[in-house]
């Protein structure tokens, strides 16, 4: 099929290369030049495990193309699908760049198409969207909504074994369309209506979460009670009908979608008069989780971190990407530096992406280098490589060997039989 992308980001592109390896004619479609100018000289601009190859390779097959020009992408479209950001503004979902894109899209249509809306935006938007991109175009299309579930660091492999498809159309021939689009994808199908696909995303989006910050709330109950958090929660996740995943307890989630969701579903409930209080909870929880944290490794600072030297591993909101939003790392290195600690902080890939948004601390690629003379190492970010680090070399390096688990990774009884002072979040 001829297939549209709008929007050059992670969900844009990530949906360009693999509808493009299943043989589907793509183009890309961004506004910003610089962008475009990168992809087509094969450069992606963010890290995403196996995006480059798949880009390279259906780009040098000529099935995958960029450009900036909405008149050269729009004609020959079958499908159109709008990945483009739904940021939070003061707490409202900002729909501008959805509305641009649509506007640009009615304006170029040359035949019918099926716009997808794959953007999270508010639940029954398409209505809306519909009627304004009427006023720019004659041409009749159908719109769709087929919510993206992919994780950063797991994309493609998200995308190609999905745990599910969902399809939100009126109309039935809109929806074989897409289920035939969708063919080489695995996953359970759902299809429903429109409002009731973004629904899901939010749902969705929302509820892991609530897990989360419910499994961080059981650490600090299992901290004052001596109880592991780790076997608590591998306990709970063998029940079938809680199950395991989304339940480790640590320094609280961050990223581009769950504090964003989170809010902008409470917003979204205040708008027809219900008080999420559920998740204003999950917010809370979430954000006081930081704050335990950073006090954690104060105490095991004896009270102090002024002057001393601290290590964090991990700048990341999670392993396996460059990606820094809302990243506890952000608010764990503001609150330390606060109390005057030297910081020195370390991460594979997100260093550049750190130099930009945070100051007052040294950046390092090696952590044995970070850790020589420090006091402490804090992990944050759970990258493979800072999980099998080696603690007796460490040992040696460092001035007093401590270790703050933010991610409950590391072998206690090890540590301590290496002579660490070890702790984790509820353990
Ligand atoms: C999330 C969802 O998992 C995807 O399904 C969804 O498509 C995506 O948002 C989106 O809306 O685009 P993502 O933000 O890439 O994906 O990252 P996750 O793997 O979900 O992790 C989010 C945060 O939760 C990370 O900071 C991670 O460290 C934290 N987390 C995750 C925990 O603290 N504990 C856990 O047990 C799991």
């Amino acid at each position: 099929m001829n297939l549209t992308i709008i929007g050059a980001g992670f969900v844009g592109l990530v949906t360009a290369a693999v509808f493009a390896d299943f043989k589907n004619q793509v183009w890309v479609v961004d506004n910003d030049k610089d962008k475009i100018k990168k992809l087509s000289s094969g450069k992606i601009p963010f890290y995403e495990p196996g995006l480059e190859k798949l880009i390279v390779k259906n780009f040098k097959s000529d099935r995958l193309k960029f450009t900036t020009d909405y008149s050269q992408a729009i004609p020959n479209a079958e499908i159109i699908f709008i990945c483009v950001g739904t940021p939070n503004k003061d707490g409202e979902i900002d729909l501008g760049y959805i509305k641009a894109s649509t506007k640009s899209v009615a304006q170029n249509l040359k035949r019918p198409v099926i716009v997808v809306i794959k953007s999270t935006v508010p639940p029954g938007i398409n209505k809306e969207l519909e009627k304004w991109m009427k006023k720019y175009t004659q041409v009749s299309f159908d719109m769709a909504s087929v919510p993206e579930f992919l994780s950063e660091g797991r994309a493609i492999e998200n995308t190609l074994r999905s745990y599910r498809v969902v399809i939100g159309a009126e109309k039935k021939s809109v929806v074989e369309k897409l289920l035939k689009l969708h063919h080489p994808i695995s996953g359970e199908r759902l299809i429903c209506n429109s409002t009731t696909a973004q629904m899901i995303k939010y749902a969705a989006n929302t509820f892991l979460p609530t897990k989360i910050s419910f499994a961080n709330a059981i650490a600090i109950l299992c901290d004052q009670f001596g109880a592991d958090v780790k076997k608590v929660m591998l306990g709970v996740g063998m029940d079938k009908r809680i199950g395991p995943d989304f339940l480790g307890a640590g320094v609280g989630y961050g990223g581009s979608c769950f504090p964003k969701d989170v809010a902008a579903l409470i917003k979204l409930a205040q708008k027809v008069n219900y008080n999420f209080k559920i998740l204003k909870a999950v917010e809370q929880t979430n954000q006081e989780q930081i704050n335990y944290f950073v006090q954690k490794v104060i105490r095991l600072c004896d009270g102090s971190v002024k002057d001393k030297i601290l290590v964090i591993l991990g700048l990341a909101f999670k392993p396996g990407t460059s990606d820094m939003r809302e990243a506890s790392s952000i608010y764990i290195i503001k609150a330390l530096k606060k109390k005057g600690a030297k910081l020195r902080v370390c991460d594979p890939v997100a260093i550049p992406t750190a130099k930009k948004i945070i100051s007052g601390v040294k950046f390092f690629t090696n952590p044995y280098k970070a850790l020589k003379r420090a006091e402490v190492l804090v992990l944050v970010t759970e990258w493979k490589e800072y999980q099998k680090l080696n603690f007796k070399k460490i040992k040696k390096l460092m001035k007093r060997p401590i270790v703050v688990d933010g991610r409950n990774v590391y072998n206690q009884k090890q540590l301590e039989k290496l002579g660490f002072i070890y702790e984790g979040i509820g353990r």
